[in-house]
């Protein structure tokens, strides 16, 4: 989506939008997202559908810092799971709600692996402007998630497949009968997204870092930071863009095989389109499937392949891949510093300690990682991390070849006996 700048007033510079914090009590002010209402003005701001999204932290971190192997004071971390349905999905759907009811729709669907539908169920059912439809697959998603969409009252469509078949089956469905689609393929969740990056801004005080690192899923929010960046620059309104970094799970690691290993560009907005889809007759002709504990981002086909493509053109970006395990250790350092994340969330910090122990990160650069959802969207991997039960390991972890919980915080067993408690406390603390 491309704005006419020479048209609309675009403040003459970023600090311009720190005085509408003055104005909180206006609700298009106190939202994250509609206080940037200047950098996308795709409808009047009157018309803005906000809850409230976008209150979000960005926390220096020195214990994550240490951990990944950069100075003390370099490390941020952007926590998106502060949002009101706890990840950064609200900040695409308020723009792509917003868009919906200018249109006139009345029903808005989606697939997810969890955090977009528990965003939209959220929206319809504190707005009580339009019905959710979810399309999720089953087993698929982690039931902090499905918690949030069955509460909210989304009528929840289960498919016996996985999120690539509930996302295959939501375009069909939409276009049939009509129902507004706010999976990120829709362009207005990417323009909400962008707010995340101006949110960073500026909490650094307008400073650009030298690093963003995000997780890649469906490669929604990396193309629109790529987005942002690309404007904002273009805008004059910075003199420099961030170096981009995109983290795949290693089960789930399409973008970083298209792009590492066959070598796909944006090449000027012509990708090799033959090359992609090549990738992927292999893929299902060998019936790989993803397979990751970061159910999140467990996507064989991204849908932003393409314009996340450009992101890394604009950024000069590079795209890693991550195990479960390495993941997981990540995501008890986040933890361990408060707050906490979800699996995929972590793949930002695995990401970053890979790429600093390669040289391309160096220790002395500021790096920003996306925290994408909130630890409570899955507590059964965390407390799988965690436990003392093999038998709860080996399910949920073991059999993703997860080794060990380097981590681990484990639970002191002991028999209801007051003095085995007072001498487990004892010995342990
Ligand atoms: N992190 C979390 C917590 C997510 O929920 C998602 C995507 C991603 C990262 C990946 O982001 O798609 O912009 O690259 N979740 C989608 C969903 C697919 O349905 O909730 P992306």
């Amino acid at each position: 989506m491309a704005y006419d700048w020479d048209r609309l007033s675009v403040p003459a510079s970023l600090p311009w939008f720190e005085e509408k914090w003055a104005r909180r009590s206006d609700p298009h002010c106190f939202s994250g997202v509609w206080r940037f209402h200047e950098l996308l003005p795709f409808v009047p701001v009157a018309d803005c559908v906000t809850i409230g999204e976008g209150q979000t932290l960005l926390q220096c971190s020195n214990g994550v810092a240490e951990y990944v192997g950069v100075s003390s004071g370099n490390l941020y971390l952007q926590y998106e799971g502060m949002n009101p349905s706890g990840s950064f999905k609200d900040n695409g759907m308020s723009a792509a709600f917003t868009h919906a009811r200018f249109v006139g729709a009345t029903r808005a669907a989606c697939a997810s692996t969890g955090n977009t539908s528990a965003s939209l169920a959220l929206y319809c059912c504190v707005t009580k402007l339009m019905r959710a439809v979810i399309f999720v697959g089953s087993g698929k998603i982690a039931y902090g998630k499905l918690s949030q969409a069955l509460d909210y009252g989304a009528l929840t469509v289960q498919i016996a497949g996985d999120f690539d078949d509930a996302m295959a089956r939501v375009k069909e469905v939409s276009s049939k009968l009509g129902i507004y689609l706010v999976n990120s393929v829709n362009p207005f969740r990417l323009e909400g997204q962008k707010t995340i990056m101006l949110r960073v801004l500026e909490a650094l005080r307008w400073e650009v870092p030298d690093w963003i690192v995000v997780p890649g899923g469906n490669l929604g929010n990396s193309s629109a930071f790529g987005k942002a960046f690309y404007e904002l620059k273009e805008l004059g309104l910075i003199d420099r863009v961030p170096r981009l970094a995109i983290i795949n799970a290693a089960g789930a690691n399409t973008l970083h095989r298209l792009v590492d290993e066959e070598g796909l560009v944006w090449n000027g907005g012509r990708p090799d389109a033959r090359l992609i889809q090549k990738f992927y007759q292999t893929m299902d002709s060998e019936g790989r499937r993803a397979s990751t504990i970061a159910s999140a981002i467990e996507i064989n086909r991204p849908v932003n392949l393409e314009k996340c493509l450009r992101a890394l053109d604009v950024c000069d970006g590079v795209v890693r891949e991550v195990t479960d395990q390495e993941m997981l250790d990540a995501k008890a350092q986040v933890g361990a510093g408060g707050l906490g994340c979800e699996p995929a969330s972590a793949a930002s910090v695995a990401g970053t300690k890979q790429l600093v122990q390669e040289g391309v990160i160096g220790r002395n650069e500021r790096v920003v990682c996306i925290l994408t959802g909130h630890q409570l969207k899955d507590p059964t991997a965390t407390v799988a991390y965690h436990t003392t039960d093999q038998q709860l390991f080996n399910d949920v972890l073991g059999k993703r070849g997860v080794r060990r919980a380097a981590f681990a915080n484990r639970a002191v067993v002991v028999p209801n006996d007051l003095d085995e408690i007072i001498k487990a406390i004892q010995l342990y603390s």
